[in-house]
């Protein structure tokens, strides 16, 4: 995660929480961090999948009283879709088909648990003409 997001250390529910360093998250980030799965490489304009996952490092609670809210995904800050969960009805894991057209910059993807606020994920992606 290169972005360094502000975020109000008094307040979880402040700002966009991002981990420092992938390889020393915290327990808290690894329940929470949305993790991208796609392609390397696509063609722009060629539908391809991507799964955006939360608690792929460490399981999140999916109970009704803690649970992900739903997930957002963004090509750059271009807007693609948000997918809303059902706490202890749905898993927080998602699989989209996914075609850019005009989008660029890497896939980024936000998820909102309802107690430990929003979180972001990155994925690199190159769109070849
Ligand atoms: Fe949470």
């Amino acid at each position: 995660m290169a972005d360094v997001k502000y975020v109000c250390d008094q307040d979880i529910l402040c700002g966009v929480r991002v981990p420092k360093d992938l390889k020393t998250m915290t327990e808290l980030e690894q329940k929470h961090v949305p993790v991208i799965t796609a392609p390397d490489k696509v063609t722009r304009g060629e539908t391809f999948l991507v799964t955006v996952e939360v608690g792929k490092y460490k399981t999140h609670p999916n109970e009704p009283a803690h649970f992900i809210e739903w997930v957002e995904l963004y090509s750059g800050d271009t807007f693609l879709l948000r997918i809303s969960l059902a706490g202890s009805l749905s898993d927080p894991k998602v699989t989209v088909p996914v075609r850019l057209t005009h989008a660029h910059g890497p896939l980024k993807a936000w998820a909102k648990c309802n107690m430990h606020g929003l979180w972001e994920g990155l994925k690199d992606i190159a769109i070849e003409d």
